[in-house]
């Protein structure tokens, strides 16, 4: 097979984004980031996922409205060291002013209704199917980039799974794992830096 440099140049240039133009997204762009989803690997060839893409501005409304709780409850009871007041004043402000509000919301969600593995591996079997999820999370994060698009991966929603699922919707039994933000850049971040090779690295 053809080695293909402009892929790790697509990779490389990957930056979390979260502020976007309002322009919709055609229904084919969706579908070929699911696609692109999809192809990642999947333990035991189990496929244990499933995807709900919002279009709805009036869904997508109260996603962002439910978005903007969860980062505050983030900044305020997870972190270690909550925000200061000011800060998590100021963050609130950047988040009504649109921070998060997305054309396009994928949500990911692990799907374990139909079992592969003995009950006794149940645990494993869930984190297999969780890491292939993420796997698929992180293709459509990169094909949406290198449509020309930019996203976000959002963890915050796992802290008010009840009330994304009664927008979401999604089949009985599925568990939501994380959803990705995604539409045409309104701001281009710089890269955020990363730990250095050596210290994350040993090659024996
Ligand atoms: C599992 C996971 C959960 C994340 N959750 C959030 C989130 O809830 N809100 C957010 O703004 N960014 C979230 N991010 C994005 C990270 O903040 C971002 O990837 C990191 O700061 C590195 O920046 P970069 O993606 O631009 O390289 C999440 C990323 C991952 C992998």
């Amino acid at each position: 097979m053809a080695t293909c440099p402009c892929f790790l140049e697509t990779l490389m240039s990957r930056r979390s984004v979260r502020r976007f133009r309002p322009d919709p997204i055609p229904r084919e762009l969706v579908e070929r980031i699911v696609e692109a989803g999809i192809r990642a690997p999947t333990a035991g060839g189990g496929e244990q996922w499933f995807f709900v893409a919002v279009l709805d501005e009036a869904r997508r409304r109260r996603i962002h409205e439910l978005l903007i709780q969860a980062h505050m409850r983030y900044a305020q009871e997870v972190l270690r060291t909550p925000l200061p007041r000011d800060k998590a004043e100021r963050w609130l402000r950047v988040m009504r002013r649109g921070e998060y509000l997305a054309p396009l919301y994928i949500a990911a969600y692990l799907d374990l209704r139909k079992r592969l593995y003995r009950d006794e591996y149940l645990e494993l079997e869930r984190l297999w199917a969780i890491q292939s999820l993420a796997a698929a999370i992180e293709n459509m994060l990169l094909a949406a980039h290198g449509l020309g698009l930019g996203g976000v991966w959002l963890g915050v929603p796992l802290l008010m799974r009840r009330e994304f699922d009664e927008v979401l919707q999604p089949p009985e039994g599925c568990e939501l794992q994380g959803i990705l933000a995604i539409g045409y850049r309104a701001e281009e971040p710089g890269p955020r830096p990363r730990r250095p090779l050596h210290e994350v690295l040993r090659t024996i």
